[in-house]
């Protein structure tokens, strides 16, 4: 991956934040003159960079904003395929409609589009889904698989538990999975997928992975409706999060699991699934288009459909639908 003048200087002045670093010594280290460092420490000033400059002592980097765009979550991230490249929005109607034309006229595998604030984000089965400025993440990545059409659901599964994975890694939390896209932290909604596809025959063009995350948000910034059934990883967690080091842990754990699923097949990925979900197990009421079935979500089978029980011992193929866990 080529990397820029500027994410070089961003990479010494994060990894040097308690001492200075002085002009002479950066211009040497990235190759220009110190007229340049110095136009690019302003120029990361303009982007929320609190950087202190001394007087012969050089450049101290105070704090870093919580920025999105494409150098923050570039910066130490080392995949090969996602994040290859990344394009930043301020605003978008939603990342899903840029990434399908993006990927329409060629873009790469792995490429992802994120954005500050959607105007029309969509999540599944036609439902709004709400991103405002800020304190969340909505993110689409262009995936190029080879594999059978009938293979698609394993990619939502997938890309779940490689989120569980990434916040595990950054967190003190314990995220779950509902079938078949939501990630749940203590039982309430935080993250949602959604998996679109662009197929001619039994050939797939591409798929385009939609990752909606709840990071930031205090309690009173959900919307009222849903704040019995959404959280944040913030309020679960107590703390803030920086939102670009949740991304690289995403890309890099997606990375991770789809190299796995590519050498070793879905079986792999199914055991992990089933171990970080919170549905396998339960009674659930699973809503299809055509009917609602009530039973025990016993397993998922190899094409990542969920098998329900009902009381008569009858298995159920749950394809697509809603599910809820039954309480009572
Ligand atoms: C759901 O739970 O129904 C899925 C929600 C998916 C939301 C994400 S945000 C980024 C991407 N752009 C969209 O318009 N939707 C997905």
């Amino acid at each position: 991956m080529q990397t820029s003048t500027i994410q070089k200087l961003i990479f010494l002045l994060v990894n040097n934040d308690n001492e200075f670093l002085s002009g002479q010594k950066l211009s040497a280290e990235l190759g220009v003159s110190r007229t340049a460092v110095w136009k690019h420490i302003e120029e990361l000033r303009k982007e929320g960079y609190d950087i202190e400059a001394v007087a012969r002592k050089g450049y101290k980097l105070l704090s870093i904003p919580d920025a999105i765009t494409a150098k923050e979550i570039l910066n130490n991230l080392s995949t090969n395929i996602f994040g290859k490249d990344i394009f930043f929005y301020q605003v978008v109607t939603s990342t899903q409609k840029i990434a399908t034309e993006m990927a329409m006229s060629g873009a790469a595998e792995g490429t992802v589009i994120v954005a500050e604030e959607q105007t029309e984000g969509r999540g599944r089965l036609q439902r709004k889904w709400h991103t405002p400025s800020g304190n969340s993440v909505a993110m689409s990545i262009i995936i190029r698989p080879r594999i059978l059409l009938s293979s698609t659901p394993h990619f939502t599964l997938l890309v779940a538990v490689s989120i569980v994975k990434a916040i595990k890694d950054i967190s003190t939390l314990n995220p779950k999975i509902k079938w078949p896209n939501d990630i749940l932290i203590n039982g309430k909604k935080s993250v949602g997928i959604l998996t679109e596809l662009n197929a001619e025959a039994d050939q797939i063009n591409f798929l385009i992975v939609g990752i909606g995350i709840n990071v930031n948000q205090v309690i009173d910034d959900l919307p009222k409706e849903i704040q019995n059934i959404a959280t944040s990883l913030a309020i679960e967690d107590g703390k803030k999060f920086r939102r670009a080091e949740l991304i690289r842990s995403i890309l890099t754990n997606l990375e991770y699991f789809y190299e796995k699923y590519i050498k070793e097949g879905f079986t792999s990925i199914k055991d992990i699934w089933e171990k970080e979900s919170c549905t396998i197990g339960e009674n659930i009421i699973a809503k299809t288009s055509l009917e609602t079935i009530e039973g025990r979500a016993v397993g998922i089978t190899n094409d990542g459909i969920l098998l329900l029980e009902d009381k008569e011992g009858n298995i159920h193929n749950i394809i697509s639908g809603d599910i809820f866990i039954d309480t009572k």
